[in-house]
């Protein structure tokens, strides 16, 4: 039979069977296989082909090629047909399958929440170190060894003299020490303590540092930021106040509470009866610091440390600081 006749013939074969196979999905991958695998009928075609007389070969291999994209579009247009089909059995009124979504841990947001506020006036962030040594979590902050300030922060000591950070103020050391003036960071962290574990302690905790140093900088310049950050935070009404107190890395030192009201007795409980409610430690940052990054002594600059699970807790009203670390989903959903 010459090629031109098996062409036709084979036009005719494929439309036949594709006709007798139209509601069985298995027979038309059998056609598939059959006619455009590698050994299929198109194939043998083209091999063929190879042999015919040369003055026929290009109308020979047109007719092929006509017919195999005839039988490829045949076949794939009856693929879609299936899936429509198909599709056209799901009940979309059915109710969905349950997707359990992220949630933003609660110091996570809080964390987040806080540093915006101080992003959108002028504060990078910088990330500091988990693990220090003895120099910049105390000695460059001027709590030299025999300093009783060391009794106020149990210290997880590690091996090679080095040690869990106790607060994020190590941050500042090492930023001023690879930075020149002026300088306007905050940089948020976990932080350290050996303290006995309880419904008000945990023996790590999360701090937002704070530092700005340049020239003519004061103790008023600092208020009104912490001012400020309440405001954004807490609302317009908040009501805060300044206490004097002791850092050795600040000269004078600060504590801002907020007031947070007596409506309730655990308001009593959490407040001491007060009403008040310490967020942050602040001050003027001390010359022996500056000293110690060997800055110029005519520098002036603020720092301010915020305590981040107090917030939390406040925020959101929880009651026992564990919670926030047990990863417990029960707990975890809620937010
Ligand atoms: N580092 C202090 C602490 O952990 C908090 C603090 C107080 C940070 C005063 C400061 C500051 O930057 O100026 O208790």
């Amino acid at each position: 039979m010459s090629l031109l006749k098996k062409i036709d013939l084979i036009q005719k074969n494929f439309k036949a069977e594709l006709t007798s196979s139209i509601d069985d999905l298995d027979k038309i991958s059998d056609l598939h296989n059959k006619y455009l695998s590698r050994k299929g009928i198109l194939s043998t075609l083209f091999s063929e082909l190879a042999d015919a007389d040369s003055k026929d070969k290009p109308i020979l291999g047109q007719k092929i090629n006509t017919l195999r994209k005839n039988i490829q579009d045949q076949l794939s247009s009856f693929d879609s047909n299936q899936t429509s089909k198909k599709s056209s059995n799901i009940d979309l009124s059915l109710p969905g399958d349950y997707f359990a979504e992220g949630k933003i841990h609660p110091i996570t947001k809080v964390i987040e929440d806080i540093s915006n506020i101080f992003k959108n006036i002028g504060f990078s962030i910088f990330a500091g170190n988990e693990v220090e040594d003895d120099f910049y979590n105390f000695e460059a902050l001027n709590i030299p060894k025999h300093h009783p300030a060391r009794d106020m922060q149990d210290t997880y000591y590690l091996k090679n003299d080095k040690l869990l950070r106790t607060h994020t103020s190590a941050s500042q050391i090492h930023f001023m020490e690879e930075n020149e003036p002026p300088i306007k960071i905050i940089s948020p962290g976990r932080v350290y303590r050996n303290e006995d574990i309880s419904v008000r302690s945990y023996c790590l905790f999360h701090q937002i540092e704070g530092l700005y140093v340049d020239k003519n900088v004061s103790f008023s310049d600092l208020k009104g930021v912490m001012e400020y950050f309440s405001k954004e935070y807490f609302g317009k009404d908040v009501k805060v106040r300044f206490r004097p107190s002791y850092f050795p890395f600040t000269e004078p030192s600060a504590e801002m509470d907020i007031y947070w009201g007596l409506n309730s007795e655990s308001d009593y409980r959490i407040t001491k009866g007060t009403g008040w409610l310490e967020i942050l430690g602040c001050g003027m940052v001390d010359p022996e610091v500056f000293k110690n990054v060997k800055y110029d002594s005519n520098l002036t600059g603020y720092a301010f440390g915020i305590g981040i699970e107090r917030i939390a807790m406040l925020k959101y009203g929880i009651t026992d600081i564990r919670l926030l670390y047990e990863g417990d989903i029960r707990f975890l959903r809620q937010f």
